[in-house]
């Protein structure tokens, strides 16, 4: 259990109608710090029930919140967002013991998650439609951006803070209420933050968090897929459970933002500044262990560059501190769960099989602390025959694959179903340009591992999804569009 300054930000109830409620069956489950795989707490383990309690409180409140004036929504935000810094040392506890992530780097995501609060605030009083020119004498054309009404948002572990923050603050800037479902792994940062947000002074019912285990899950998720009062359903997981959604979905025609699985290529040219690349690789690959769905699955790297650039980046993540998220020296911490680590030893196990070669890492480690540490891996020879060259590893491996020239490496890149994030080094200003135009992904890193920002829409193509996060696109996914025309001017 985390140390707090602030205890009461360890919450166990849903949140529904701005009261905190067990679940209607009086269920519980328990929460785990994946550092020695021990649960630590027992949160609400909800059903149905709770679920369409929650959109009974999100439909009563959208009328009236989706009236307010913007100025008087950005000013809650504004609030929430003061009170997330003010607590970012405690969330960032709260974060580190719950998903793993490293201390230093989830003090990170508080600021990061607090970043798109703060933008959305902003944004939330420059919402505009248009008057457009008339085609007919004595009429005006005018069009509205309205909010879409209740939204679910259901969320993944590996950002507990950042994803659910960067749903809801575009949905209650635009004017919309919400039902929220965080991971069964990492419930206890979205409680923390919804009672944050209650602090603020968001009226009963503009916010609804409801909690379940890995099995009544789905309960909650059908339920809110089937109420039509539900309007949109935002999505940040698996591209299997994406698509499930969006299937459900149909029968009552939601609006979606689906954020789903990569197999990001992380590309070195022959002619890249190969330090920056070897940095570029750093940040993007290990952060959160590997855990991201923008990390580099992939590493392509030119044949005249391939053993320099092999060296380099051995010394550096042989180099990386294994230990319990909560210790200041950790770099990287445990894996979520048990599934996880196995997943990350099979590919690599199927890989060597293969006829890759381990460079460092390539085994679990510190078995002592608890069962979830796998070792900083760099792997040479990969091939696309291999499993981490198909699925996401979502581990701490960098499989690099060598390759001699562009057409070549462009190729094999896209020849994935999947297009979230792409990354390339190369100083070349005209190979820049055409190779950030052929790949085939929502977003391009070049020369740069660290693109996600609020300001920019995150977001993929192909089965990596649609709908887009953050900047000014992303508020657009949380409203439709009206056109009014009246007459009888002239
Ligand atoms: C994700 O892994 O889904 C999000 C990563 C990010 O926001 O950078």
């Amino acid at each position: 259990m985390p140390t707090l300054s602030e205890p009461t930000l360890l919450r166990s109830q849903n949140l529904i109608d701005g009261q905190w409620r067990d679940a209607g069956l009086g269920a519980r489950f328990p929460v785990t710090d994946p550092a020695n795989a021990e649960a630590f707490a027992n949160v609400a383990d909800s059903d149905a029930g709770d679920a369409r309690l929650a959109v009974d409180a999100a439909a009563a409140a959208f009328p009236a919140w989706s009236r307010r004036p913007a100025r008087e929504r950005a000013q809650l935000l504004k609030r929430w967002h003061a009170l997330i810094l003010d607590h970012q040392e405690d969330l960032a506890r709260i974060i580190s013991t719950e998903q793993g992530k490293p201390l230093k780097e989830a003090r990170g995501e508080v600021q990061y998650g607090a970043s798109y609060v703060e933008w959305f605030a902003e944004e939330a009083t420059r919402i505009c439609g248009d008057i457009v020119a008339e085609a007919v004498p004595g009429r005006k054309l005018l069009v509205l951006k309205e909010p879409v009404g209740v939204v679910a948002a259901i969320t993944p572990w590996n950002f507990p803070l950042a994803m659910i923050a960067r749903k809801i603050a575009p949905a209650l800037a635009a004017g919309c209420t919400v039902v929220a479902k965080p991971a069964e792994d990492t419930p206890l940062t979205a409680l923390a933050l919804a009672w944050l947000a209650q602090q603020a002074g968001m009226p009963a019912g503009v916010v609804n968090i409801v909690t379940a285990s890995r099995e009544r899950t789905p309960g909650v998720v059908d339920a809110w897929l089937a109420d039509s009062r539900v309007r949109k359903v935002t999505f940040t997981g698996s591209t299997p459970v994406g698509k499930h959604l969006a299937r459900e979905s149909a029968a009552t025609l939601k609006k979606l933002s689906l954020e789903l699985g990569g197999n990001a290529p992380f590309i070195v040219f022959d002619d890249a500044d190969l330090d920056a690349a070897v940095d570029g690789l750093m940040a993007s690959k290990f952060r959160n262990g590997g855990q991201t769905c923008v990390c580099p699955n992939r590493v392509y790297v030119h044949d005249a560059v391939h053993d320099a650039f092999v060296e380099r980046l051995a010394q550096r993540v042989g180099a990386l501190h294994v230990g319990p998220a909560t210790e200041d020296a950790a770099q990287i911490g445990p894996m979520i769960n048990a599934r996880a680590v196995d997943k990350i030893a099979r590919h690599v196990e199927d890989a060597v099989a293969r006829g890759a070669r381990v460079v460092t890492g390539g085994k679990r480690v510190r078995s002592a602390d608890g069962p979830h540490y796998y070792a900083p891996t760099v792997l040479v020879d990969a091939t696309p025959a291999m499993e981490l060259s198909c699925e996401e590893t979502f581990g701490p491996v960098a499989p690099i694959f060598r390759f001699r020239d562009e057409a070549e490496v462009i190729r094999d890149a896209n020849d994935t179903p999947f297009g979230l994030a792409a990354y390339f080094y190369s100083n070349d200003i005209r190979r820049i340009w055409r190779v950030a135009q052929a790949l085939e992904t929502g977003m391009v890193g070049i020369n740069e591992g660290a693109i996600a920002a609020e300001a920019a829409p995150f977001g993929g193509v192909k089965e990596s999804g649609y709908g887009r996060e953050g900047s000014r696109h992303g508020l657009d996914d949380y409203m439709h569009t009206k056109y009014l025309c009246q007459g009888q001017l002239g």
